[in-house]
């Protein structure tokens, strides 16, 4: 992760409530001193820190980002804000069960400045988008997506504040859904719910 772990603290709130249906096992980031290994440690949650400069290459780096990960067992990976692309052995392992949030209506605006190419190129509404994470720059299945309007005197700042407002309810939701309803996969069609 690198923001400041909004997203990860709203998951964290609601994992508190035990009718929510999923609980926070660890919590990884690929540098140290951020706020949101603060936060998880706060919530008395493991943390561990997976840096691409302490390994030989990218490939190594990425394997033990997926041993790291793979500890603890989860049924369920959220990269949230996470702003690294996992590659092949991370998604041998985690593909299909990792979750990532974008801040645009994807397929519009991929890539790390969401909010920005949206404001830049005028559209009027654009959003959040989370989808399970696969190989490309954002293009994986979409899980869910909510829209927000672009006004006129919108800044990059204002108009991802706004996008990530909606984005956190919209992660906790569909994560809280995928936990206690599972999802169903066809074609690239997500749907909420066992087959
Ligand atoms: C979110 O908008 C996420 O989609 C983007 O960066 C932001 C991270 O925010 N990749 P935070 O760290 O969860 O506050």
């Amino acid at each position: 992760m690198s923001g400041s772990g909004t997203n990860l603290q709203a998951l964290l709130d609601a994992c508190a409530s035990p009718d929510f249906g999923a609980e926070v096992v660890a919590v990884g980031a690929d540098r140290d001193a951020i706020q949101g290994l603060t936060r998880a440690s706060d919530a008395g949650i493991e943390t561990f820190v997976r840096k691409v400069k302490d390994f030989g290459s990218r490939e190594e780096w990425d394997a033990a980002l997926a041993e790291s990960v793979a500890a603890y067992e989860p049924d369920l990976v959220v990269s949230a804000g996470f702003m690294k692309l996992v590659g092949e052995t991370f998604l041998d392992r985690f593909g299909g069960k990792t979750l990532n949030t974008h801040p645009a209506l994807l397929p519009s605006f991929p890539g790390m400045h969401g909010a920005r190419d949206a404001l830049d190129y005028g559209v009027k509404v654009t959003g959040a988008t989370l989808f399970i994470v696969d190989a490309g720059v954002d293009t994986g299945m979409i899980v869910d997506q909510v829209s927000v309007p672009v006004e006129d005197d919108d800044t990059e700042e204002t108009l991802h504040e706004r996008i990530k407002v909606v984005e956190r309810s919209m992660l906790v939701e569909s994560v809280g859904r995928i936990a206690r309803e599972g999802y169903t996969v066809d074609g690239r069609r997500v749907r909420f719910g066992r087959a």
